[in-house]
């Protein structure tokens, strides 16, 4: 084969593997990295070292590369899976008395239960009594505080959140929930940010510095001490659900420049909101001394 040819096999197998579809059913591996990235940088030594020394030696010390696994283990540990999201019946408001519940009907099995028993968990670390394995503890927190930010993981029980929503993204075909799982952050990477994962966080970063720095305080806010304010954060996704990731889109549409560059600012800033949040909820666990512990749960 000439050097002609075999560098058209390489660049034609090279875009075979670019182009299949990324693993995944919530934000998909890059969204909860870079939430996990924004948060590591807002922890305080003594959280740092508490949730290095509950990290899986697989990590090799890297926090953010533990926040996908619960999406790893959701076949594994099936119970799990209707903890990463929450179904409202058709409506544009969620409550968790009549919302938080997995299909048998059980309460809190949800998004917003799973996050307040993980903390429990956690915050429960010292005591000999704790039979949790408290290292997937901690995996499974970092990833749902992700999700609770997802818009389409509080959506609608009929449509699942988005994924019974067949659309085209751009030229390719996929659902509505992949869309704001992957379809936008890949797309954001190659058209403003090299391709790089980094790059996006570093631009998210600056937009928190910059343009968002006077909301970071209400984004902070958590009155609620006798728990997280998990809650809240569902009833922020749900009305982002019905006002940008739903609003004019119905099956089979077609989604591209208009729709990408509207929702994007949504979605930059719900990962950016995870990630403060995220940091958050860890120093309220882990560093008492900043003054905003949690009272046990
Ligand atoms: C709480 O965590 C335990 C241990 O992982 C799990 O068995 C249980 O289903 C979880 N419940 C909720 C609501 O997350
Ligand atoms: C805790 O969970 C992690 C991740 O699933 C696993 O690798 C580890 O072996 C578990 N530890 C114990 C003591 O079971
Ligand atoms: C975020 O940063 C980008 C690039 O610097 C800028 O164009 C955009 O206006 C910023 N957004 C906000 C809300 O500050």
């Amino acid at each position: 084969m000439g050097l002609a040819s075999s560098l058209h096999l390489f660049f034609f197998l090279f875009s075979i593997s670019i182009s299949r579809a990324p693993f995944g059913n919530s934000w998909g591996k890059e969204g909860h990295i870079m939430v996990c990235k924004i948060a590591e940088s807002y922890l305080t030594e003594k959280t740092r070292k508490a949730v290095a020394e509950l990290l899986p030696e697989t990590a090799g010390g890297d926090f953010p590369s533990v926040c996908p696994w619960a999406d790893e283990v959701r076949f594994r540990y099936h119970w799990s899976s209707p903890l990463h999201y929450i179904n409202t019946p058709g409506v544009c408001n969620y409550k968790y008395s009549r919302d938080c519940h997995n299909s048998k009907g059980v309460m809190g099995m949800c998004v917003v239960g799973a996050i307040n028993n993980y903390t429990g968990q956690l915050l429960d670390c010292g005591d000999l009594s704790n039979q949790y394995n408290l290292t997937e503890s901690l995996m499974f927190l970092v990833h749902f505080v992700g999700d609770v930010h997802q818009p389409l993981h509080v959506g609608f029980e009929a449509d699942e959140g988005g994924n019974t929503i067949i659309v085209r993204w751009y030229r390719r075909k996929t659902n509505l929930h992949h869309v704001w799982d992957v379809s936008m952050i890949e797309t954001a990477m190659k058209y403003f940010y090299n391709d790089n994962l980094d790059t996006m966080v570093k631009g998210i970063q600056l937009n928190i510095t910059g343009g968002w720095s006077d909301e970071i305080n209400s984004w902070e806010n958590c009155q609620n001490k006798r728990a997280t304010c998990a809650n809240d954060y569902a009833v922020e996704s749900m009305h982002l659900a019905c006002n940008y990731a739903y609003k004019d889109v119905e099956q089979g549409s077609t989604l591209e420049d208009e729709y990408f560059l509207t929702r994007l600012p949504i979605l930059k800033k719900r990962i950016a909101q995870a990630g403060v949040r995220l940091a958050l909820i860890l120093n309220r666990i882990f560093d008492s001394s900043n003054g905003q512990e949690i009272q046990s749960l």
